[in-house]
């Protein structure tokens, strides 16, 4: 069947093109290395952590430790999206401020009430919190 073979086509074509991708990837520290001695910063957040509840519209501060930062960080902008189970959201809670503070005051956007929300902290790479509860609306 020529669908199926087109379909076969553009799936091997796929897997190369992520293969390739994988290798350019894995190549990429090598570089990095011979350009400057930077240290990747994940510095582990310490709330919210589990048995933590926020409401919707409320503002609480996620913290993280910063007690033992290398001498020179790759990316000191950080950001914080929210994760549902095993998956980032696109929801931004904040950006654009530096991954030294140690915390930042966030607003609890309006989210279906459930349980297994957690905060994603990006310096040079993500760290996410446990898993906490975030009620709001219950359909
Ligand atoms: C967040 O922390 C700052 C500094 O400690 C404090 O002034 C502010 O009230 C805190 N915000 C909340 C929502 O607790
Ligand atoms: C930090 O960066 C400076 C300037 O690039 C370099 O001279 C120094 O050796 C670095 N220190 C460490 C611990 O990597």
């Amino acid at each position: 069947m020529k669908f199926t073979n087109a379909l076969m086509t553009f799936t091997l074509s796929l897997f190369a093109l992520l293969g390739m991708f994988a290798a350019h990837v894995s190549a990429l520290p090598l570089h990095e290395d011979s350009l400057e001695k930077r240290d990747v910063y994940v510095p582990p957040v310490l709330y919210p952590h589990t048995g933590t509840v926020w409401k919707s519209g409320q503002r609480h501060n996620v913290t993280w430790d910063i007690s033992n930062p290398p001498v020179n960080i790759t990316n000191r902008i950080g950001f914080i999206l929210l994760r549902s189970g095993k998956f980032s959201t696109p929801v931004v809670l904040a950006h654009g401020f530096d991954i030294l503070l140690g915390r930042i005051e966030v607003t609890v956007p309006l989210v279906l009430t459930r349980s297994d929300f957690s905060v994603v902290l990006f310096g040079d790479s993500g760290n996410f919190s446990p898993q906490f509860q975030i009620s709001g609306l219950d359909l």
